[in-house]
């Protein structure tokens, strides 16, 4: 198939409007004057056939009821405490029922089939398999067993995720992933789901963003177990590679054909000054640890990379390190730097595998921003597969307005918002945009 930008030149008469608009209005609508015919002038990029386009979420955001060690942390007096210091009603930072997508899950794949997605992510919660140490509930892997069958049925592509930072009570009281014991345990629990589950899955997610467990559980605090120590964040990390290669092979015994692989928060960063070698020095050492050596830990065992983009990181030589020019911020006050992908995508091709785009996404609560992310992103991805790089599928993040972790429900990252009191689901304006993308397989702008 081919990747031509196509240059569509779409005559209209629009004669009797010409006078009323002004040189700006035109520019908007893509419309320019030749003589009294004012002409549409679009570009269309094609992606690749069979390009995966689906929305992404996680267990714990949005299926309700879950007890784990977010859930508890969630309640406990110190986190109520700093909360209430700062002015904030604790109960909008913890999950609770909501989205009930456990059991609403019906009404979220509709939303998806409505979108004109072809795929969609989605998690399993240990928490809820394995509620305490060797008790497995049954009922509950019956219950993914007819969800992944209904995601089935509707001829999505599923991609599970095993692991997406949430640990059962049990585990965390252990010592969670800085114990060398929670890789056994992960084990048995991704060995049941891969054996009980995988004939409904394409693509398995074996863990999340394990970074972003390690650096925010282990070394900033900011997620469960709220740790600062350094030594537990190398254990954290080790272990975590360990699972992974560990499930990996298993996962292969069970299904020769299994795709398997992670998903890594890359993110794009650069020096802010190049003339400045410290700047670069330190630029390397941050994408050295911060995007690549996970990756490369698990090279052997990979069959695709999955990358999550949504940070641009300019590095100056001075704390904090990184100082962005945010020109643009969405609603949490990251930096949107559509081009990053670009770049991102490129450094990822190195590792000679399929590459999915398996979250990339904007809080946005008045919508007004949404569907230009999602075209400006998607413009660079598309210039990236044109360059060469094998990117085979976009997963927006968010499919449900849903849990945004420790900044708890404020932040709107779906394309499909969902009342707080009924929980009834509603298609946002700006989706329309990515059903557009996705239903035409080609972008428009
Ligand atoms: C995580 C999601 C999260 C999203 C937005 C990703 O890093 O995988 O769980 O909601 O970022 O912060």
């Amino acid at each position: 198939m081919s990747l031509e930008n196509i240059d569509l030149n779409k005559t209209i008469d629009l004669r009797d409007n010409a006078q009323k608009r002004d040189k700006k209005s035109l520019k908007k609508e893509n419309l320019i004057e030749t003589g009294t015919v004012l002409t549409e002038t679009h570009k269309i990029y094609k992606f690749p056939d069979n390009f995966l386009w689906g929305t992404s979420t996680s267990a714990y955001q949005v299926e309700g009821g879950i007890k784990n060690d977010w859930s508890e942390w969630e309640k406990s007096p110190t986190r109520k405490e700093f909360l209430e210091k700062k002015g904030e009603d604790p109960s909008e930072f913890q999950t609770g029922k909501f989205c009930d997508s456990y059991n609403r899950y019906e009404e979220d794949f509709d939303a998806a089939v409505d979108l004109g997605t072809n795929s969609i992510r989605f998690g399993v919660e240990w928490a809820r398999i394995e509620p305490k140490k060797d008790t497995w509930n049954i009922e509950v892997i019956k219950h993914y067993r007819e969800m992944l069958k209904n995601a089935k049925e509707r001829g999505f592509v599923v991609v599970l995720t095993i692991w997406h930072w949430t640990n059962p009570v049990w585990i965390a009281k252990d010592g969670g992933w800085a114990n060398s014991k929670t890789v056994d345990y992960y084990f048995r629990y991704a060995e049941l789901v891969v054996k009980e589950l995988g004939v409904y899955v394409d693509y398995f997610v074996t863990i999340n963003e394990p970074m972003v467990h390690v650096a925010n559980g282990y070394l900033s605090a900011k997620f469960p177990p709220n740790r600062r120590n350094p030594y537990l964040a190398f254990k954290a990390f080790n272990n975590l590679v360990k699972a992974h290669n560990k499930i990996y092979k298993i996962a292969h015994e069970y299904f020769p054909g299994a795709k398997v692989g992670i998903t890594g928060l890359v993110n794009y960063i650069q020096p802010a000054h190049s003339w400045n070698p410290i700047e670069v020095l330190f630029a390397k050492i941050f994408h050295y640890f911060w995007n690549h050596l996970f990756f490369k830990k698990i090279k052997k065992n990979m069959d695709y990379v999955g990358v999550d983009y949504y940070f641009h990181d300019k590095i100056v030589w001075y704390p904090p390190f990184r100082k962005n020019d945010n020109l643009k911020i969405n609603d949490m006050g990251w930096e949107i730097y559509p081009e990053g992908i670009y770049h991102v995508l490129k450094y990822l091709n190195k590792f000679g595998k399929p590459i999915f785009v398996m979250e990339n996404g904007i809080p946005d609560a008045q919508d007004d921003k949404r569907s230009d992310f999602i075209k400006n992103h998607l413009f660079y991805v598309h210039k990236a597969i044109k360059d060469g790089v094998n990117v085979n599928g976009y997963f927006y993040w968010s499919l449900l307005d849903n849990f945004e972790w420790a900044a708890g429900w404020a932040p709107k990252f779906g394309l499909v918002a969902v009342d707080r009191k009924t929980g009834e689901r509603k298609i946002k304006r700006s989706a329309l945009a990515y059903k557009e993308i996705c239903e035409s397989n080609e972008l428009k702008i």
